[in-house]
């Protein structure tokens, strides 16, 4: 994938926090152009309310992955749980990095800039939680099994996937790309084991009832 090549179409679905897309099979958008030009209509500014939620009664330690971290606010929201919690933010774009790199630091995160369809090796079983918003709805739908065992590939074994899943089934093109609960199940199932599904009570103006938490473990 080279999300980096062509630009983004400027007109969205009425309410969406995304552009639409031409080319939905080979993501055309420029991440990185919408963030050195400040289209960033999805940054919120704060954490997903969904995750502040769940740190409140399940506290997560050891060493996360956030793919798709953006300017980090989910990544210094989990780094704020205290010395256990190394907190690692992905990102393919270069200034979101950047920016998620100038805010003040609260704990153990640490951004790095990179593609996560073409991970090093070395990261391979290294993390015990990986936490997804935003990024699985904003890739190709071509591309969610390759996200699948992307996800697979770098936690460690028993290792734990939370997610907050943007379900948007009728839009015919993205980001955000449209999903059904049903094909995200059947995507995850053969790899990990559902623990636990939950609606959020917590959402972002605009995607109250959108949402769907889902944490998995790696089998
Ligand atoms: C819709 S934005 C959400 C950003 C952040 N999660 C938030 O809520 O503010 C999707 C993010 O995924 C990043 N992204 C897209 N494809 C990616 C890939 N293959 N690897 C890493 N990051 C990717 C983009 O650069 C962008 O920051």
């Amino acid at each position: 994938m080279n999300a980096n090549t062509n630009s983004a179409s400027p007109s969205g679905p009425p309410g969406s926090d995304f552009d639409r897309v031409s080319d939905p099979v080979l993501d055309p958008v420029d991440w990185e152009a919408r963030y050195q030009a400040g289209d960033t209509p999805w940054d919120e500014g704060y954490a997903a309310p969904a995750l502040t939620e769940f740190l409140t009664r399940h506290p997560i330690h050891g060493e996360i992955l956030v793919p798709g971290s953006g300017p980090g606010h989910d990544v210094r929201a989990l780094a704020m749980q205290g010395d256990t919690t190394r907190v690692t933010g992905l990102d393919l774009s270069d200034t979101a990095i950047a920016i998620a790199r100038s805010q003040a630091h609260v704990g153990g995160e640490h951004y790095e800039q990179g593609n996560l369809f073409e991970l090093p090796k070395s990261w391979n079983g290294r993390f015990d939680w990986v936490f997804e918003h935003t990024c699985f709805c904003a890739i190709p739908p071509t591309l969610r099994e390759d996200y699948v065992k992307a996800i697979g590939a770098v936690l460690k074994p028993g290792g734990h996937f939370f997610a907050i899943f943007y379900l948007n089934p009728a839009a015919h093109s993205g980001p955000p790309h449209g999903v059904t609960l049903e094909e995200i199940t059947k995507l995850f199932n053969s790899d990990f084991e559902l623990l636990e599904e939950w609606l959020p009570t917590e959402a972002f103006e605009g995607r109250e009832g959108s949402e769907i938490c889902q944490l998995w473990r790696k089998c």
